[in-house]
């Protein structure tokens, strides 16, 4: 019976990779010579600050790549408004319209098969960007990339930040000289990779770093600057000049604590964040962000590009990033503060 069962997967295995070749489309299909693409985008959240820049960015490139190209990029980017089935129905129209790609920003990414189970089903490429899904899915098809950027590089380049603020002027953070650092904690939505990693290395890179450290507390703001505002106003009331330090997973976050601290009146206490969003950057030319790390945005969204338009074009001409495993594209960080 085993044996039998066996025999007939391989048999479809088989049936299925001759239908491929036969229907050109595998991974090393005939390029075909496109005069336009279609892409279709799914954002997590359309009101997500640092997807809103990336958002931006995607849509300049697109612009880009018409003129220097000369093929015509229709991108179709919809808001999932932070509901998986709202996404999927999203996925099925974009396959429904024939979109050649699929750049994926998904809402719940341990839930990433059923997009892959659809895209697979109509032979349609997905890539999917900033939450990055489970190994095992990623490693379901070989048409399934990943855009993105290493947590811990963000999260090590941040606590480094404080690590050089306090060895060269520690009276910046232990503001009371009681030869202790206390700080408070904002972290993103415990789902998203990125949280938990960030959280746990810039805490270690300022241990590694010498800095004497006590946590006050911290909370779960899910990346936004009103939950985080909240959060940051009950603390602040209950640890009244106590407060030296925020440090917070995203840079919305940080804004979130800043209002908060504008609101008590609450001077002298340094915030730190990570994304580097057009408001990160503001805050820290304006001085109220200490420092922020930031990924080159055009840089991210280039890649989601280049594999789409490589995917899209059957690989016709290599695009001009190394893709690790083949499939993996980390745009690197690097430290804004203000000079
Ligand atoms: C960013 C956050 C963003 C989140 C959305 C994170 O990598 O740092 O600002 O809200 O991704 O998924």
């Amino acid at each position: 019976m085993r044996s039998l069962k066996k025999y007939c997967i391989l048999l479809s295995e088989l049936w299925l990779c001759v239908l491929l070749l036969l229907t050109g489309c595998g991974g090393t299909k005939k390029a075909e010579d496109k005069k336009s693409i279609r892409i279709g985008v799914s954002l997590y959240r359309g009101d997500d600050t640092f997807l809103n820049n990336i958002r931006g960015e995607l849509e300049q490139c697109a612009k880009d790549f018409e003129q220097t190209k000369g093929v015509k990029v229709v991108l179709d980017i919809q808001d999932a408004k932070g509901n998986q089935n709202t996404q999927n129905d999203q996925i099925e129209r974009f396959i429904a319209l024939g979109c050649d790609v699929l750049c994926i920003n998904p809402v719940d990414r341990t839930a990433a098969s059923v997009i892959i189970d659809k895209a697979m089903a109509a032979q349609t490429p997905v890539i999917f960007f900033n939450r990055q899904p489970v190994e095992e899915d990623m490693d379901r098809w070989d048409r399934i990339y990943y855009v993105g950027a290493v947590a811990r590089e963000s999260a090590v380049l941040q606590g480094s930040i404080v690590v050089d603020c306090y060895r060269e002027s520690p009276e910046r953070l232990d503001l009371n000289d009681d030869g202790v650092v206390s700080y408070v904690l904002l972290e993103g939505e415990s789902s998203h990779q990125d949280s938990l990693i960030r959280t746990e290395w810039s805490v270690q890179t300022l241990k590694d770093g010498g800095v004497p450290i006590e946590k006050l507390t911290g909370g779960i703001a899910n990346w936004e600057r009103s939950q985080a505002s909240a959060l940051m106003e009950q603390w602040l009331e209950k640890y009244p000049g106590r407060i030296e330090l925020v440090i917070c997973n995203n840079d919305d976050m940080a804004l979130g604590a800043i209002d908060a601290m504008e609101r008590a009146g609450a001077e002298g206490i340094s915030v730190v964040g990570i994304d580097g969003t057009t408001p990160g950057l503001a805050a820290v030319e304006n001085g109220k962000l200490m420092g922020t790390v930031s990924i080159d945005k055009a840089q991210y969204a280039g890649a989601i590009l280049a594999i789409a338009a490589g995917e899209a074009s059957g690989w016709e001409s290599e695009p001009e990033l190394e893709l690790e495993e083949g499939k993996y594209y980390q745009c690197p960080w690097q430290i804004v503060v203000k000079n």
